[in-house]
């Protein structure tokens, strides 16, 4: 297959870190919901499809909408606290046993191939994540929350990942979970493979159920 052939000479690979290499949207929905039902609303699953790849203050602001709420600056600042605490609450448990079926191969069998690898996620929470799951070592560049200034879809992020492998944006392939984050490589010039259906992730040049499915 052309796609598969596109991933067997890449020279860099940029990874999403939520829903991509672990199973954390979870603990963000439970953060999330617990502060909605807090505000008096709910908050479905449904709902949290739109927060996936969307940073923390954009998120706050469409789980407000949602429930019908209009914050200030310095209101907003304190609940978007609230809830961080929260998941970083959740997340400090974390452990190996969460890391996405095939993850960990993958990142070795590309490392075994000289492929550099780069983090490239919106959250600030990234680096307690990767320390406890322990792949840190595993990656030459790591880009998060806390070194960009554009949210995805802004392609900022991938670009400083590609930038950071010191390799040019075609010479690289993104792996990404949310619409927003496939946005971002493809305005990047960058190929990306979406972790996800058809259905939710169209924009993707290929689509996959998870990286399990590259190690076959
Ligand atoms: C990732 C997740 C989003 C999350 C964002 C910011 O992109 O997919 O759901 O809102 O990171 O995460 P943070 O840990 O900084 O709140
Ligand atoms: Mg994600």
């Amino acid at each position: 297959m052309e796609n598969l052939k596109f991933l067997k000479d890449v020279k860099g690979a940029i990874f999403d870190l939520d829903g991509v290499i672990v199973d954390t949207a979870k603990y963000h929905y439970k953060a999330w919901k617990r502060l909605a039902n807090e505000l008096g609303f709910e908050f479905t699953e449904k709902d949290n499809e739109r927060l996936k790849g969307v940073s923390r203050f954009e998120s706050l602001d469409i789980l407000l909408e949602i429930g019908g709420l209009y914050f200030s600056e310095e209101l907003k600042q304190a609940v978007a606290k609230v809830k961080n605490d929260w998941y970083v609450q959740y997340i400090s448990a974390i452990n190996e046993s969460e890391l996405l079926k095939g993850a960990r191969e993958y990142l070795v069998f590309l490392r075994k191939k000289g492929v550099k690898i780069a983090l490239g996620s919106a959250s600030k929470n990234s680096k307690i994540i990767i320390d406890n799951l322990r792949i840190e070592n595993l990656f030459d560049v790591i880009i998060d929350g806390n070194k960009i200034t554009k949210s995805k879809p802004d392609p900022e992020i991938f670009l400083l990942g590609a930038k950071g492998l010191e390799l040019k944006p075609s010479e690289c392939v993104v792996f990404e979970d949310a619409y927003a984050g496939i946005e971002a490589a493809k305005g990047g010039g960058i190929y990306a493979v979406g972790i996800g259906s058809k259905d939710d992730l169209p924009n993707a040049d290929l689509n996959i159920k998870g990286l399990y499915e590259l190690l076959a």
